[in-house]
């Protein structure tokens, strides 16, 4: 059974509680953050809580807790639960208190939750098989850069992508491609830069999708940051996504069109091994 962590105590996580007033449970009132580990280090650390501060900041939410504190959370789960490999959760929440759609912030403290979760990461199926993806509508809400925990259209979103037979979807708001259900989209061209949409308040500024841009430009890849559309992914020499979780993910095909032989992409394989060298000398 895992140790977990609630609101200061270390506790086994089936007797972790949360209150039934908790904003987050009754209003998607919660901010996350998802933390790779590989050979029990956390990966792109820094990045993961300067966006917990940004979230929390755009939402008005108070932070009750040091980013010394946090780390040091982090550690003791990873310590406590043996993870080698896998992810730690972490969520915050603006607080609990009797369900009204106002509130005062300053009279809520903020609900802090973590656990991990052990998963294989570095040699996965995904990174040999690649993944499927399919094209829906966007329909989420205007403020996809604050990481929240609203996240039931995503969820809908890889339940159809399943029901169609794919592994995730790629969501299109006018006529352009924003993100994928939980990571970044990249195409590949047949010139062999890689392609992403600008930061805006559209998608999630992933930490992945900024280190792997780091990575790029000082190996030489040429890093096209602009908007593209679904015809334009199918027509692309490869195609990727970045996540904490996956990492860079390669995408075989989308629609039923295969990309780069259905195969993962030469392009997508030297970026993935990239990263994770990269990334693994700096993990703390
Ligand atoms: N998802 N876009 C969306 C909508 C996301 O939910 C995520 C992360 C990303 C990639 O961001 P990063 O590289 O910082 O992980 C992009 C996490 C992994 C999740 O919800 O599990």
């Amino acid at each position: 059974m895992r140790t977990v962590y609630v609101n200061g105590a270390y506790v086994p996580e089936n007797e972790a509680t949360v209150s039934v007033f908790d904003r987050g449970f009754l209003f998607g009132d919660g901010i996350y953050e998802v933390a790779a580990v590989v050979g029990g280090k956390l990966i792109d650390f820094p990045a993961h809580t300067a966006r917990l501060h940004r979230s929390a900041n755009e939402l008005g939410m108070r932070f009750t807790v040091s980013d010394e504190e946090l780390l040091a959370i982090h550690r003791e789960l990873i310590s406590r639960n043996g993870v080698d490999e896998g992810v730690v959760y972490l969520q915050m929440t603006r607080g609990a208190i009797d369900r009204d759609f106002m509130f005062d912030t300053e009279k809520l403290t903020p609900t802090l939750v973590l656990f991990t979760q052990n998963r294989p990461l570095v040699d996965t199926g995904v990174a040999k098989a690649g993944m499927k993806i399919v094209s829906i509508p966007d329909l989420r809400w205007g403020r996809c850069d604050i990481k929240t925990v609203q996240l039931l259209y995503p969820s809908l979103g890889k339940m159809e992508a399943k029901s169609r037979g794919a592994d995730d979807a790629w969501m299109v708001r006018d006529g352009v491609v924003t993100e994928g259900t939980s990571n970044n989209a990249f195409i590949v061209t047949q010139e062999g830069a890689i392609v992403t949409r600008p930061l805006s308040p559209s998608i999630l500024p992933g930490i992945t999708r900024a280190a792997l841009m780091d990575y790029s430009a000082v190996s030489g890849t040429p890093v096209e940051e602009r908007e593209f559309t679904i015809e334009e992914a199918r027509n692309a020499a490869e195609a990727f996504i970045t996540s904490a979780s996956v990492f860079v993910g390669p995408v075989v095909s989308i629609d039923g069109v295969e990309l780069s032989g259905g195969k993962p992409g030469p392009v997508t394989l030297g970026l993935r091994k990239q990263y994770i060298e990269e990334s693994l000398k700096r993990a703390i």
